[in-house]
């Protein structure tokens, strides 16, 4: 039985993957949306792109369109103007279900036992969701994301982008005391990395889906070889979903990690407690290891299979 998820994303092009692999692997109930790689609008209408691209029936709703406190802020150098540049945008028919996200999230919740909340983008609609009905928190079957790191960010040298881009939401969501909380951030993300040998077999394929993610990846590695002399793009977000469907590829540490909300060098950094005698106040299974093989596997065949 596939596990049921509610995907929070701001496409974003391995966002864009993530909901292929998403589609995939898990029974997702809700994609919502939520400013962070490009503005609302736009990581909306590349998620509803994605769902036409893959004829997906999930319903679509956006969020938030700024963080809780700190102004907004995207990431053209890493994805684009729109958000999801690089292959010929198709004309996309669908439209979002709701421009209420957080209301989704709350409903979906209250009307399903064990969901499980994939955020891989700034985490503004679940801490908005949180403090709304804090009720959730006990009904979750946990929460999976995609942000933060253990050792250097990448938007500052502390930070992550996701949490540092709404770093109260993310501390809502680190202190929201959900019974499992997984974390993967960068050190565990740049394990799992796409090259050009995959995306010319993905080409090769030929096919819509196929030829489009090899286009988006062509442009994601671009701008990583640009930016950090990568050979590879790292699959930041599917690994949030992986942790999720296939928690067998990982290993995992008990952490207490807690985010730094307001500091001048340290704003968005996920301080990750690796001191021995932390066991009672661990709240963060933070993911070291994946098996990066298998791993791409599984993401080659979510794009072949929608292709
Ligand atoms: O730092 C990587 C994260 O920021 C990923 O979720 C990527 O999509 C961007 O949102
Ligand atoms: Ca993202």
């Amino acid at each position: 039985m596939n596990t049921k998820i509610i995907l929070d994303c701001d496409p974003g092009h391995d966002d864009a993957m993530a909901i292929l692999l998403a589609a995939r692997e898990c029974d997702v109930l809700a994609i919502t949306t939520v400013s962070g790689n490009a503005p609302l609008h736009l990581t909306t209408a590349n998620a509803l792109l994605m769902c036409e691209l893959a004829g997906l029936d999930i319903p679509v709703h956006s969020g938030a369109d700024r963080p809780l406190l700190v102004p907004a802020a995207h990431a053209p150098r890493a994805h684009g103007a729109t958000g999801l540049d690089g292959p010929p945008r198709p004309q996309v028919y669908l439209e979002a279900t709701s421009a209420d996200a957080v209301g989704c999230i709350i409903s979906t919740v209250r009307t399903h036992d064990d969901v499980w909340l994939v955020p891989v983008g700034p985490l503004t609609n679940i801490a908005l969701a949180i403090r709304q009905a804090p009720d959730i928190v006990g009904r979750i079957a946990g929460i999976s994301l995609m942000g933060g790191a253990v050792g250097p960010g990448n938007v500052t040298p502390t930070a992550e982008f996701n949490i540092w881009a709404d770093p109260h939401a993310a501390l809502i969501v680190f202190r929201s005391g959900t019974r499992v909380l997984r974390m993967a951030g960068l050190n565990l993300t740049h394990q799992l990395c796409v090259g050009p040998e995959v995306i010319a077999a993905l080409r090769a394929d030929g096919g819509t889906v196929p030829t489009f993610m090899a286009g988006l990846f062509d442009f994601y590695l671009a701008s990583y070889q640009e930016r950090a002399g990568l050979e590879a793009a790292p699959m930041h977000d599917p690994c949030a979903v992986l942790a999720v469907s296939r928690p067998e590829l990982f290993s995992f540490g008990a952490r207490h990690v807690d985010v730094e909300a307001d500091g001048d060098l340290t704003r968005g950094m996920t301080v990750v407690d690796e001191r021995p005698g932390t066991e009672a106040v661990r709240n963060c299974d933070v993911a070291y290891s994946i098996d990066a093989a298998a791993a791409l596997d599984l993401i080659v065949d979510a794009v072949r299979n929608y292709g």
